[in-house]
């Protein structure tokens, strides 16, 4: 490129618009692709959707009972105490919060897994729980796992910021008990392994039976939905009626046309080549990506006077996915709180366009998350119900979705965008802790004998 045709400051900024907007006229076709993988995924072919069992039938709103649940996946971990009244109510009685170091997310199997036991025992100890009983504890673990019943599963990868040695491949609930046993924990039956989508859908279809796809918008991104088990071809069974809740791990669907920001950001991360979607769309990546734009344009000489503004923004992780979030909350005329931020920040000699420049491309970013999440649940739905004439009720949970201004409305623009007036029978309603009380609902499902009798036959 010779230097005329070095674009100028809003040539660049138009460019950035057309390379983050997925128009509505290109979303049937990636409907389309979604279809053919979750195809592909059901019948145990090569793919980029997983489509993973989950031994899980949809709960029927009168489970009952206490138990105790384990939440791993973000950037804690979860051990919680949850009763169940049977009647769609249920209630977290205790709950300790830990924060995982890096050496239990990166360091061995037996470090993560000892760390999660002595958590158990911190929690028995600061909730005064009586260890001389027995408890049913769900294990949400959410990273996609090759699941072989309802209680033991295969990690196939990690996922996140997760890279724990010595743990892909193996049984997670195996070395669960293992750690269990190495810290003499006798009172603790892991009755269910649980990704964090299916204990969403669960939590939802307890109080709401029209709930049928849970979707998490957290540090990652992945959805479930209920599955007839006629449609899971992969599954060797001798009995194919009724439906089992399947985990797409949607996060590595990987159809989307990315910019050289994700390609970068792929290739930097703990897990390169897989989980695109997720590095699109996810709490986790969009902080990421924007920082990543931010560096171009501070190059390029159009962000920032000083050039040397560069190393503010230069480090991984220096800027986030909730410093986005602050500067989409700022809605005053001269972006007064973008502004402090960017101060706090070291930034000097602000200037308007800074601030509505910074603005403008965090909502590229964020909008284009909230486009593909559109999309893909559009996928999901359009698959069970291709006319949707039904009513259904998205379960969702994770702090994107909670937390992010104007996120969800943007899902909903999108999906009204497409469907128009069909859209009316699609509700996204917030689904508060699928990881714990989620989790608790399928381990009364797995233990109790009605339905344990039922999958025996899968
Ligand atoms: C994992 C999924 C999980 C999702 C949300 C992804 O990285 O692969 O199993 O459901 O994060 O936590």
């Amino acid at each position: 490129m010779n230097t005329q045709e070095v674009p100028g400051r809003a040539e660049f900024l138009s460019l950035l618009d057309a390379q983050f907007s997925i128009p509505v006229s290109d979303i049937q076709g990636i409907i389309r692709e979604f279809h053919s993988e979750m195809q592909k995924g059901l019948a145990g072919n090569p793919g980029s959707l997983k489509m993973l069992p989950s031994f899980s039938a949809r709960p029927k709103g009168t489970e009952k009972g206490s138990f105790l649940a384990l939440d791993l996946g973000g950037t804690n971990l979860r051990v919680l105490a949850v009763e169940l009244d049977g009647k769609g109510g249920s209630n977290v009685v205790a709950v300790s919060r830990f924060t995982i170091g890096k050496k239990a997310m990166q360091g061995t199997g037996n470090q993560l897994f000892d760390f999660i036991a002595d958590s158990i025992l911190e929690f028995f100890k600061d909730n005064a729980i009586d260890q001389n009983r027995k408890y049913d504890l769900s294990f949400t673990f959410s990273f996609p796992v090759e699941q072989t019943d309802i209680a033991s599963g295969r990690l196939i990868e990690w996922t996140k910021d997760f890279t724990a040695k010595g743990v892909v491949g193996e049984d997670v609930v195996c070395l669960l008990n293992n750690a269990l046993k190495r810290k003499r924990i006798s009172c603790v039956n892991v009755a269910a392994l649980v990704n964090d989508t299916v204990g969403t859908l669960a939590s939802k279809c307890y109080s709401n039976p029209s709930c049928d796809l849970g979707v998490i918008l957290g540090t990652g991104t992945n959805a479930c939905y209920l599955e007839k088990l006629s449609n899971i071809t992969k599954m060797k069974r001798k009995n194919a009626n009724g439906e089992m809740i399947v985990n797409m791990e949607w996060g590595n669907f990987n159809k989307f046309v990315r910019t050289a920001y994700d390609a970068d950001l792929d290739k930097a991360s703990p897990n390169p080549g897989v989980q695109h979607m997720e590095k699109m769309v996810s709490g986790m990546y969009l902080g990421e990506i924007t920082r990543m734009i931010i560096c171009d344009l501070i190059r390029r000489g159009m962000l920032f006077s000083m050039i040397d503004h560069a190393f503010i923004f230069s480090k991984t992780g220096s800027f986030e996915t909730q410093h986005m979030s602050i500067i989409a909350s700022d809605g005053s005329s001269d972006l007064k709180n973008v502004e402090i931020l960017l101060s706090e920040m070291g930034v000097e000699s602000i200037k308007p366009d800074d601030k509505k420049n910074l603005k403008r491309i965090c909502k590229l970013v964020s909008d284009r998350s909230a486009t593909i999440v559109a999309a893909a649940i559009s996928a999901v739905l359009t698959w069970m119900d291709p006319e949707l004439k039904c009513r259904h009720i998205v379960g969702v949970d994770g702090s994107l979705f909670e937390k992010y201004p104007g996120y969800a409305d943007e899902v909903n623009n999108v999906l009204f965008s497409l469907f128009e007036k069909k859209s009316s029978p699609i509700f996204l309603e917030p689904a508060k802790d699928g990881s714990g009380k989620g989790a608790a609902i399928i381990a009364a499902v797995a233990t109790s004998t009605e339905i344990s009798a039922s999958l025996i036959d899968l």
